[in-house]
């Protein structure tokens, strides 16, 4: 059953300056995670007849999204010798696991509830930003203070633009 949600404003989640790691292009990144999230939740708003179709579309582009993200975190991650890299790129692998096991319930019908999910992914998305993301930010600052850290150049496929512009 795609219900019509209950619908307060059209966004779920809005970015604040407190979630920035002071890293541009990872704010950037988390930026279009959350504009992901609000497109989900805009998905779950749609008439019923046409809701789940449209969810899945944003679904498997916020998929690839985050996989696209990821590879990016953990390039940085390997290139600077990263003393977390382990634990964070486990909390990735984690998060992936759950949103594959999701993918797979919603299209086989047996988890009817894409909200929960757009929430679930609202509130790992912070806490993840919130903590791990925040040290892995200060921790290259501290490396640029330090001035062992001047420019990195990363290599990460890049996904379709279908799936980052709104
Ligand atoms: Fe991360």
């Amino acid at each position: 059953m795609w219900y019509i949600c209950c619908m307060i404003g059209d966004e779920i989640v809005t970015w604040h300056k407190s979630y920035s790691v002071n890293i541009p292009l990872i704010d950037a990144q988390h930026k279009e995670l959350i504009n992901l999230t609000n497109k989900l939740y805009r998905s779950c708003m749609q008439g019923r007849d046409r809701s789940k179709n449209v969810f899945m579309e944003v679904f498997r582009g916020a998929v690839d999204y985050v996989g696209y993200h990821f590879s990016t975190e953990e390039k940085v991650m390997e290139r600077v010798a990263y003393p977390g890299y382990n634990a964070h790129k486990k909390e990735h692998a984690d998060f992936v696991k759950e949103v594959l096991k999701t993918a797979d319930e919603l299209s086989k019908g047996t988890n009817p509830n894409p909200l929960g999910f757009v929430n679930y992914l609202k509130d790992w998305v912070l806490t993840h930003i919130a903590v791990s993301d925040t040290l892995l930010g200060k921790h290259l600052i501290e490396l640029r203070q330090q001035g062992k850290l001047q420019r990195i150049t990363l290599r990460v496929k890049q996904v379709s633009d279908r799936f980052i512009i709104d």
